[in-house]
C-alpha cells in the first residue's frame, strides 16, 4: 500500500457521500494519513466539509449528478456515510472500474434499505430477528399485524434513519397514525414500512465489527469490545464501552456480526446492532460504516472506529484493542436557530477525564445532535456520570 501526496497526481483520493459529524472524523482519520478527501452533502458547510481538501453540496439521491461529481473528481475510494444515495449508481461505477465502493456497492444497496438487510439476515442467514413484515398501505399494514405480528409492535419507514417516522403501536387505534408518521418522515419515502414485533431485551448494544486486511494480505474480520446504549424515541442519547454480557451471549452476538458482514463483503468496519436478553440474542440492523454509539471509541480504544475504518478501507492493519472504559453523551441544539453558541464549555471541561466534540453544524434543531460529551474512567458506570455532567453543564444560547 502506497500512499502520494495529496493535491499532486500521486494522491490517493476518498470521496465521502455524506459528510456529518461521522463522515468529519473518518475524514481526520484519512487527512492524518495523508489523503485527499472530497467531503460531499446535501448542504453547504457540512462538519466534514470543514476538515476536507474539497466539498461539494449536490443531492446523493440524483443519479445522473452523483455520476457526474464522481466522474469529474475521480476518486479511488467512494465511503458512503449515510443511506439516501443512488445506490445502483455506485453499483454501476464499481463496475466499470471507476472507483470502489467501500464496503462494497452490494452492502450499500442492501442496508440503504430496511427490507434488503432484514430479509438477508432473517431469511438467507436464518439470524434470530424480530418477528417483521412488510407493508405498502395502511390495509396491508392492518392485516399484517393482525395477522401475526400482534401489539405491541414497531412501525418503520423501510427508508429512515435516527429514529425518524418511527412508532410505537399499541392497539388498532394507533395503526392509521403510525402509518401516516411513517410516510410524512422517511427521508426518501417509497410507499413502504416494516413492522416489528417489540424485542424485550434486557439491554442492545453496538457490536463494531472490522473486516480488515491481515498481515497476509487476506480479509479477516476483527471486533471491538461491544458498546452499550440507550436510545430515545430511535435516537441514541448515551453510549459505553465495554457492555457487559455473557461469554456466551458475546459469543453469539460475534457470530451473528460476522454472517452478516461476511455476506456484505468488502473491507471497513461495521455497527452491527443486536438485541440481547440473557444468553439470547437478536439481529436488529446493521450500518456499513462507523455508528454513532461508536463515537464514545474516541476516549477508549488506541484506534478508533474512525481510524479503524480509515485503516481497513486503504488496506491496512488495524487493532481494536480498548485502553479503558469510557462513556459518551448526547447534546442536542436545543432550539431551532441557525449560527448558535455553546456557552460553558470552560465548566463542562473541568469535569475531570471529559472530552468534547462540537461538530460545527450551521443549523441547530431542538432534537438535533450537535455535539457529544466523552468521558473515560475506571469503569462505565463512573465514565457514564462524567459525560453526562459534561453534557448537561454546556448551555445553548442564540447568535
Ligand atoms: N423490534 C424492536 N424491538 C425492540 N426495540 C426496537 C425494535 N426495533 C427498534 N427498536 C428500538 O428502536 C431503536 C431504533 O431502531 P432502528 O431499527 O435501529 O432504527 P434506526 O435505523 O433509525 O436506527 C433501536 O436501537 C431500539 O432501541
Ligand atoms: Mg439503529
Amino acid at each position: 500500500m502506497m500512499i502520494g501526496t495529496p493535491l499532486t497526481p500521486s494522491a490517493v483520493r476518498v470521496m465521502l457521500l455524506g459528510a456529518g459529524e461521522l463522515g468529519k472524523e473518518v475524514i481526520i482519520a484519512l487527512q492524518r494519513l495523508g489523503i485527499e478527501v472530497i467531503a460531499v452533502d446535501r448542504y453547504a458547510n457540512a462538519p466534514g466539509h470543514q476538515v476536507a481538501h474539497h466539498s461539494h453540496v449536490i443531492d446523493m439521491t440524483d443519479a445522473a449528478a452523483l455520476r457526474q461529481l464522481i466522474t469529474c473528481e475521480r476518486p479511488h475510494l467512494i465511503v458512503p456515510e449515510i443511506e439516501a444515495i443512488a445506490t445502483d449508481t455506485l453499483a454501476e461505477i464499481e463496475q466499470q472500474g471507476l472507483a470502489e465502493v467501500i464496503p462494497s456497492a452490494h452492502a450499500t444497496q442492501l442496508t440503504m434499505n430496511r427490507e434488503g438487510i432484514r430479509r438477508l439476515a432473517a431469511e438467507t442467514l436464518e439470524l434470530a430477528t424480530s418477528r417483521y413484515s412488510f407493508a405498502s398501505s395502511v390495509n396491508a399494514l392492518h392485516m399484517a399485524i393482525d395477522g401475526g405480528i400482534g401489539y405491541p409492535c414497531l412501525v418503520k419507514p423501510v427508508m429512515s434513519s435516527s429514529g425518524k417516522g418511527q412508532s410505537r403501536v399499541k392497539g388498532p387505534q394507533d395503526i392509521d397514525k403510525a402509518w401516516n408518521n411513517a410516510m410524512d418522515s422517511g427521508r426518501v419515502s417509497i410507499g413502504k414500512v416494516i413492522v416489528e414485533e417489540i424485542i424485550k431485551f434486557d439491554f442492545e448494544i453496538t457490536l463494531l465489527t472490522v473486516r480488515a486486511c491481515n498481515a497476509e494480505g487476506r480479509i479477516e474480520t476483527y471486533f471491538c469490545d461491544p458498546i452499550g446504549h440507550i436510545q430515545k424515541d430511535g435516537d441514541y442519547v448515551e453510549s459505553w464501552q465495554p457492555q457487559a454480557m455473557s461469554a456466551a451471549a458475546l459469543e453469539k452476538s460475534k457470530k451473528i456480526a460476522r454472517a452478516v458482514t461476511n455476506n456484505l463483503g468488502g473491507r471497513g468496519l461495521f455497527g452491527v446492532e443486536l438485541f440481547i436478553r440473557g444468553d439470547e440474542v437478536w439481529f436488529s440492523e446493521v450500518s456499513p460504516r462507523p455508528h454513532d454509539t461508536g463515537m464514545v471509541t474516541m476516549v477508549t480504544q488506541w484506534q478508533n472506529e474512525f481510524e479503524l475504518h480509515a485503516r481497513a478501507i486503504l488496506g491496512l492493519p488495524v487493532n481494536t484493542e480498548r485502553r479503558n472504559a469510557g462513556a459518551s453523551a448526547v447534546i442536542y441544539g436545543g432550539m431551532d436557530e441557525t449560527g448558535i453558541a455553546f456557552d460553558k464549555i470552560d465548566k463542562a471541561l473541568a469535569i475531570a477525564d471529559t472530552e468534547l466534540r462540537l461538530f460545527g453544524k450551521p443549523e441547530s434543531f431542538v432534537k438535533r445532535r450537535m455535539g457529544v460529551a466523552l468521558a473515560h474512567a475506571g469503569d462505565t458506570n463512573e465514565a457514564r456520570k462524567k459525560a453526562k455532567a459534561c453534557a448537561a453543564t454546556i448551555t445553548t444560547l442564540k447568535p
